[in-house]
Parts: C-alpha cells; structure tokens; sequence
C-alpha cells in the first residue's frame, strides 16, 4: 500500500488516484456538513481514546455521513458505547462475517479488560451479542425499523454508562453470563 522513503511512508500513487483527501475534526458538525452522505463509511480505532458521551456524540455526528441504505463500520470503540447509538438509531446490524471481524483485531483483544481500548470477547450467551459485537451496520432511513428486516432476537435498550473502567467493564461482562 506505501512507498518508503527511510523513515517516511508514502500510500502509493495507484491507490490515491481518484480519491479527495481532506482533515477534519469529525466532533465538529462543520466537517460533517463539508462533506456529502457517503455509501460508506469507515470509524476505526478512535473513539476508544474519548470519554465515553463524547464518543457517542461524535459517532451520531459521523453516522450523518452515512446515506440511507448505506453502510457504517465502527470498531475500535467502547461496546456500550456503540451497541446504544446502533440502538437508538435502528441500525441494521451487518451478521455477515461478525466474528470473524470482531475476532480479527488480536491486538485489542490482548488489551482486554485492563486497557481502556481492550476489545471484549465475543460472549454468544448475551441477548444482544448479534447487534454488540457487530463493527458493520447499514443505516436505514428514519420511517424504517431494524426489526422490519429482520428478527435478530436482540434484547431490550441498553443503558448509558458515563464511565468505562476495567471493573465496570468486567462486572457488565460478567452481569451477561
Ligand atoms: C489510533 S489512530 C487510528 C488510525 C486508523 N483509523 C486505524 O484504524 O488504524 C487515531 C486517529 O484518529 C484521528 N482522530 C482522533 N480524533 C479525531 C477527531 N475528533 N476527528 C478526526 N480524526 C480524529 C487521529 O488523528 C489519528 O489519526
């Protein structure tokens, strides 16, 4: 993917044909605005790094990137975090390859639940494991329901936490056994 120049990485010219860089911050609803609804859009390894309401501040700011139908990958992320806003907002959660994808990042995996960035094992016993372990989800316009597409058996709301420590991490996922 990068040309290297001793210690500078270049993305190499095939791969940036074509394509309008532009730097934003993404808390701002400006960048947002600045940019028109897209069919994709990728959030990765961010959001984890953000006290856990601004992170979900910003993921419903980045979700109005998203055009209706299109899709939205969020991983890197508190999972109360984005299991809420996918629920709120009705997100149709992506099932194709889910574990695959939420298994794929050993790094984060190895960081679980000391680090704050630790990705918690996927735990099939929870109601909602279809919907929280999901990193893709395809946003629907706003008359349309998840639950009009299909019947993930997914549990009720989830609440909000205001704080993500290793002890609340691990007691909520214990709670789910
Ligand atoms: C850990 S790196 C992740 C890079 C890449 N997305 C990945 O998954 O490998 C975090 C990146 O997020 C960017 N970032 C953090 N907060 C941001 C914000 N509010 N708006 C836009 N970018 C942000 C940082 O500049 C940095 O490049």
């Amino acid at each position: 993917m990068f040309d290297r120049d001793g210690d500078v990485v270049t993305v190499k010219s095939w791969i940036k044909e074509g394509i309008k860089w532009q730097v934003g911050d993404v808390l701002e609803p400006e960048t947002i605005e600045a940019l028109r609804p897209q069919d994709i859009v990728i959030a990765s390894n961010f959001l984890c790094h953000m006290p856990p309401l601004m992170a979900e501040s910003c993921l419903r700011n980045i979700a109005r990137l998203v055009r209706p139908y299109g899709y939205l990958f969020v991983s890197g992320i508190d999972l109360d975090v984005r299991t809420k806003v996918a629920d709120v907002l009705g997100w149709h959660p992506v099932q194709e390859l889910l574990e695959e994808i939420h298994e794929g990042d050993l790094c984060m995996k190895t960081f679980w639940p000391w680090h704050y960035a630790g990705l918690e094992p996927l735990n099939k016993k929870r109601r909602d494991w279809k919907r929280r372990y999901a990193a893709a989800f395809q946003l629907l316009p706003c008359d349309k329901k998840t639950s009009d597409w299909v019947n993930l058996d997914i549990s009720p709301k989830v609440t909000a936490t205001t704080e993500s420590t290793p002890e609340t991490r691990t007691k909520s996922y214990l709670r789910a056994q």
